[in-house]
């Protein structure tokens, strides 16, 4: 069944980079509720199991040590059509590819460093958001 809540994070490039600011802009500007939200900084122990899905992937290694490379904001949000809207409105996770306007086309800097990630799913955004969140850390 469909849900209206995603995950998201925003990286450590979009993060170094200055850009937490006009990112949420641009998220509570298309609709998206903050549900829960938290600044925060991922060991590689933990950026690995969060991507473990993708172990098997030759940029695993790259992978892990970017998302643990320095703090990310990591947020669960609310909007009808949650993930399918979160998706469009962040582009393609190649930035190259991505669509004019949308946060991975305005703030990410290669494929690897794209700036935010989205849920693929509602099942992976209920995954996602319990890994990083308790029961009593979001609001709706
Ligand atoms: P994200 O949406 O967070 O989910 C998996 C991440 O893997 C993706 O964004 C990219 O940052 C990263 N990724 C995907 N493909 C590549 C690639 N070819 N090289 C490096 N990183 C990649």
């Amino acid at each position: 069944m469909a849900t209206n809540r995603t995950f998201t994070m925003i990286k450590p490039d979009a993060v170094r980079n200055g850009h937490i600011g006009a990112i949420l802009d641009k998220i509570c500007a298309a609709g998206f509720k903050i549900v829960a939200m938290k600044y925060t900084k991922l060991s590689a122990e933990k950026a690995g199991e969060f991507y473990a899905v993708h172990k098997e992937r030759p940029f695993y290694g790259e992978l892990v040590e970017f998302m643990s490379s320095g703090p990310i904001v990591a947020a669960v949000l609310e909007k009808d059509n949650a993930v399918a809207d979160f998706r469009k409105l962040i582009g393609a996770t190649n930035p190259a590819e991505a669509a004019e306007g949308t946060i991975r086309a305005l703030y990410a800097t290669s494929i690897g460093e794209n700036a935010v990630h989205g849920a693929d799913s509602d099942e992976n955004a209920a995954i996602e958001g319990s890994f990083h969140f308790a029961g009593t850390e979001m609001f709706a």
